[in-house]
């Protein structure tokens, strides 16, 4: 089989079969297959496109390249989450407690934040003595005894993956639907999870920028796991806007301690229940989705999520003293408030633009080794379709450094479009995607 014939099929746009794919993934692996035809291959896939098929072949030769995460251990059926990424989702700070309340195995590797997007596991060191590096072992122990754990990804799981992402983002490769679908769902496919609740955003602050665009991520996504055996559900949440009020790594975990409370931002508070719903009911713990959300309600407003989140700090070594008392958790020296320049309505808060300056005041990584500052970050005081004054507070701005604050300043006053009339509303959730179909709300 020669790699050179495999491009050429791929760039005239025929099928290939599973084991022409193989053979280049894991050639890729061994070294065998130089990185030039990778690039020349993942850039014939960027125009022809794949098959649901070869689009499958592909996520199981990157799942083939390395390690599985086995959960047999772990009593019950595990339901997994993942979002393709956002700003200010902080969702599985909130969905983890709660859906383990209502009995789901909570078994979550998370990762960390890159460019404009957050992680999960970043804004669980903001908790003072919190572990995010498990053994296999003690994870699996932690889901069994109190029902959640989360950590840090360990093991050597869709290496592939890994040297792809790094070619595609050199090679203008990466906003390809079968390269993204086989992308997310060798990694969850690796991590073990028996069903998949997939968050697939869209909006100026989302990899797929368009509702049809998403909708074909989701439809690739919700394939695969249909094709290998997982029950996979994905559903299409705006990111139009940044969710909730903070951005920005402390921030965040203030604000998941208040929707646990019961309060926070309606947004974020939707968001986990419409999610966290599907879990419940994929787990088998509710008859349908509404009864799901019915139960995770009564959770969230009994106290019995905050118990979890306050169990699961403790577990994994944590100073929980910031549940009762959020001043306890990191706080940057100074604030710098944005007035609005003029009177309207808040018509659009650019969700890219508040990431990248909350990276840039160093609540983000810029690159991979790029130390970041867990206090600092974004509060925003109005969202989309809010009435503002001139001079009023647009946001707050979180910083070490007010000088140094100045270019983050400007990004996220320009991130506001202020306009005479109220903006047509948007949707929270747009819809969404199953094996029987595609549902638009
Ligand atoms: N997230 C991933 O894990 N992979 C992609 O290709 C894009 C987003």
């Amino acid at each position: 089989m020669r790699v050179y014939d495999i491009i050429l099929r791929k760039r005239n746009g025929m099928e290939l079969s599973a084991g022409e794919i193989n053979h280049l993934i894991s050639g890729y692996m061994s070294g065998s297959v130089p990185d030039y035809q990778i690039a020349a291959f993942i850039m014939a896939v960027f125009f022809q496109g794949m098959s649901a098929k070869e689009t499958s072949d592909l996520t199981m030769a990157i799942v083939e390249s390395g390690d599985r995460v086995d959960l047999s251990a772990i009593t019950g059926r595990k339901v997994d989450k993942h979002s393709t990424g956002g700003v200010g989702d902080k969702t599985t700070l909130v969905l983890g407690p709660l859906v383990a309340a209502a009995g789901v195995p909570v078994a979550k590797m998370s990762g960390r934040g890159l460019g404009h997007t957050g992680g999960t596991i970043d804004k669980l060191e903001s908790i003072r003595g919190f572990s995010t590096s498990l053994e296999r072992e003690v994870f699996i122990q932690n889901v069994n005894r109190i029902g959640i754990s989360i950590g840090g990804q360990t093991g050597n799981l869709a290496p592939a993956d890994k040297k792809l992402y790094a070619l595609r983002d050199v090679t203008a490769t990466v906003d390809s639907i079968p390269l993204i679908a086989s992308s997310v769902m060798s990694k969850k496919i690796a991590a073990g999870a028996d069903a998949i609740i997939l968050d697939v955003k869209t909006g100026d602050g989302a990899f797929m920028k368009t509702l049809p665009s998403a909708v074909d991520l989701a439809k690739a996504m919700v394939e695969i796991g249909t094709h290998v055996g997982r029950q996979t559900a994905a559903l299409i949440t705006d990111m139009e806007q940044p969710l909730g009020q903070t951005v920005g790594n402390a921030l965040e975990v203030r604000e998941a301690v208040e929707c646990l409370r019961g309060k926070g931002p309606d947004d974020l508070r939707e968001l986990c229940l419409v999610l966290g719903s599907q879990m419940v009911h994929q787990a088998g713990q509710a008859g349908s989705v509404d009864e799901a959300r019915g139960l995770l309600e009564e959770i969230l407003d009994n106290g019995r999520g905050l118990d979890k989140f306050r169990q699961l700090v403790v577990n994994q070594g944590g100073d929980a003293a910031f549940i009762d008392d959020l001043s306890v958790l990191p706080r940057a020296g100074e604030r710098v408030e944005l007035a609005a320049p003029e009177d309207g309505y808040i018509s659009g808060i650019r969700a890219e633009q508040i990431g990248i300056a909350a990276m840039m005041l160093g609540a983000g990584r810029e690159t991979k080794d790029s130390q970041i500052d867990l206090s600092v970050g974004i509060e925003l005081k109005k969202k989309r379709g809010a009435r503002v004054a001139r001079g009023e507070t647009l946001a707050l701005l979180h910083v070490s450094n007010a000088e140094k604050a100045n270019l983050s300043k400007n990004m996220v006053l320009k991130a506001f479009t202020i306009s005479k009339e109220p903006p047509v509303a948007r949707k929270l959730v747009w819809g969404q995607v199953t094996a029987e179909g595609v549902e638009l709300y």
